[in-house]
């Protein structure tokens, strides 16, 4: 890919990051399952043995949140509401549809991906919550019986409720043709760009123009 014809999306550090998060995310996942339904107690073995997986799933679990927190406080300026995401809402229908000749005014991050974002801060911080509650044999004992069965099922829906957002997080990625390239190599292309997030372009386009002509101006 032509660097002329790209732009800079995603910088190495929350790529790193993303790509370490994802191999965790799946290990606690699918060791998770495999304790909620007896149906898939085989899924344990992801982690070695039962007994790895049991020890193991919180402190992963643990380097998914502290992750995620990174990535909420590189991303969280560019995922915050503006007055725009209502023509992004207005117009999900033709979204959805992939037609892309109404410009949507869409920023960095569309308003769909946005509550995506804080619906993710927002579960992990519960699973984080609800999992050190029940963490045998470090913290649970500090909490009555009530509150450690409140949790657990606290624990669960949040995992549940994680677990299928990823899976359409995942299938949006895969979707949108050049969004993962996005996030493997850090740049996407002017055209996917101008289709997708049609403000964002405008942007990087005049801030290219400044430096241009600030590269341009004499040295005193
Ligand atoms: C195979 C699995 C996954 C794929 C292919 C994938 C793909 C992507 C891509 C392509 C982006 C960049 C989107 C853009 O540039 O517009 C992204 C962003 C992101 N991903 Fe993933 N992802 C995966 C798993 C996960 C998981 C498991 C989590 C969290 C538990 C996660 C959390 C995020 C977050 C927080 C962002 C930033 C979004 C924003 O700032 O609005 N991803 N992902």
């Amino acid at each position: 890919m032509k660097r002329d014809s790209t732009l800079h999306r995603i910088g190495y550090a929350e790529r790193l990051c993303h790509w370490m998060m994802v191999a965790c995310f799946f290990l606690v996942a699918l060791s998770g399952l495999s304790w909620l339904f007896p149906s898939l107690s085989w899924l344990n073995a992801v982690l070695g043995t039962p007994q790895l997986a049991r020890i193991l799933h919180p402190f992963l679990g643990v380097v998914v949140f502290l992750a995620l927190m990174f990535l909420f406080l590189r991303l969280v300026k560019y995922n915050l509401p503006e007055r725009e995401d209502r023509i992004w809402f207005a117009n999900v229908k033709d979204v959805v549809r992939g037609a892309h000749d109404k410009p949507l005014r869409i920023g960095k991050y569309n308003a769909g991906q946005k509550v995506l974002f804080w619906s993710i801060m927002v579960l992990i911080t519960a699973l984080l919550v609800s999992g050190v509650i029940i963490w045998r044999p470090w913290f649970a004992h500090y909490f009555p019986i009530p509150v450690i069965r409140l949790s657990l099922i606290a624990h669960s829906l949040a995992g549940i409720g994680l677990m299928l957002l990823i899976i359409g997080h995942i299938y949006l990625a895969f979707w949108v043709k050049g969004s993962i390239r996005g996030m493997i190599t850090g740049r996407v292309t002017r055209a996917w760009a101008r289709a997708h997030h049609d403000r964002w372009h405008e942007q990087m386009l005049a801030k290219e123009a400044t430096q241009a002509a600030a590269a341009k101006e004499p040295r005193a």
